[in-house]
């Protein structure tokens, strides 16, 4: 372990009951350090804590957290700090998504999605920074997305929210070079097998993470590397690399396959009914490590015979 986070450090993190921000908490509570587990729902929040205390958390408390409401997350910093009068790391991991063309999907949706992943990482940083450089050292991580760096259909809000959390970062990373203790930290992901998709709000597409698919855990471990400053790549996946090419270096051609492509790579046949999803309220049961989606393989292939016995 570097420096960065030494043992018994105590890191914030939102998100923390469910996917990659459940990977975080258990890869950081394996390391003893002292946890403040945040999001909406309070049952799943606290069989994090107890994964967690199992997997010798110095400590895990469980605070109940929308970050979409800024009173509740001045609270949220001011409790995290209350431990011991410090905070040693934050994690912005707290995310949703939505599906459907962006005039189809409801206002209030489209308003959830850009409220938690946008306005909500805007928050936390508002209300942790302060504390970071009044302590001159600390470190605020920004989980974002390979969505954050291209476009792809019918995940307009959540395309500008993940482009708004990168813009975010490389703000916060030049506001704060004058204090060389205090860091701010951005990866991307690229997809990952969580209950994400599954609570994706939507207009009727049934998303899925987009080959190849990494592990919760795996891209937990990223993170961790990426807080403790031993990661300076922020893509996590190889295949984030070849999408960003595609979309800057040939955007014509990244244009016209990027629809067909997002339905064989990204996509479910089957319609999913229509509803709000995780967007405005939590999912109960829908929360876990994985989403059981598998490496996402045999969902490319089976999709690719079907458009070829199709023509
Ligand atoms: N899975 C992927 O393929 C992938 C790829 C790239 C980036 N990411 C990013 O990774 C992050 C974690 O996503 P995940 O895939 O691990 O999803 P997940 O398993 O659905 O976890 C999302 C977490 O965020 C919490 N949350 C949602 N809305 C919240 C709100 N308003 N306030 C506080 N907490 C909230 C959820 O709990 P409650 O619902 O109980 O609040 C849950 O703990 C997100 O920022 C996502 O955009 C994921």
């Amino acid at each position: 372990m570097s420096a960065d986070l030494a043992p018994g450090s105590v890191v914030l993190i939102t998100g923390a009951s469910s996917g990659i921000g459940l990977g975080v908490a258990h890869e950081l509570a394996a390391a003893g350090h002292h946890l403040v587990l945040a999001a909406r729902d309070r049952a799943a929040l606290d069989r994090a804590v107890e994964s967690c205390v199992r997997l010798g958390a110095a400590s895990a408390i469980a605070v109940v957290t929308d970050v979409g409401d800024d009173e509740a997350v001045a609270r949220l910093v001011e409790t995290a700090q209350g431990r011991d009068g410090r905070l040693d790391a934050v994690v912005s991991c707290a995310g949703v998504a939505s599906y459907g063309r962006l005039e189809e999907q409801p206002t209030d949706v489209v308003d959830g999605v850009l409220r938690t992943n946008l306005l909500g990482s805007i928050s936390l940083a508002r209300h942790t920074l302060p504390v970071l450089r009044r302590q001159e050292r600390g470190t605020l991580l920004f989980v974002g997305s390979v969505l954050g760096h291209v476009a792809t259909p019918t995940m307009t809000p959540y395309v500008v929210s993940k482009w708004g959390v990168r813009a975010l970062a490389r703000e916060l990373q030049i506001e704060n070079r004058d204090l060389p203790g205090v860091r701010v930290e951005y990866v991307a992901p690229g997809g990952v097998d969580t209950p994400i998709y599954a609570n994706a709000a939507t207009t009727g597409v049934r998303g899925r993470p987009p080959f190849p698919v990494a592990s919760a855990e795996k891209t937990a471990r990223q993170v961790v590397a990426a807080l403790q400053g031993r990661r300076h790549a922020s893509q996590l996946s190889t295949a984030n690399h070849l999408l960003r090419l595609g979309f800057t270096a040939a955007p014509k051609v990244y244009d016209a396959i990027v629809t067909p492509a997002f339905r064989v790579i990204a996509a479910e046949r089957k319609p999913a009914a229509p509803g709000p999803g995780s967007v405005l309220d939590p999912v109960p049961d829908g929360h876990d490590l994985s989403g059981g989606h598998g490496s996402g393989l045999t969902a490319v292939v089976r999709e690719i015979k079907r458009a070829v016995r199709g023509s």
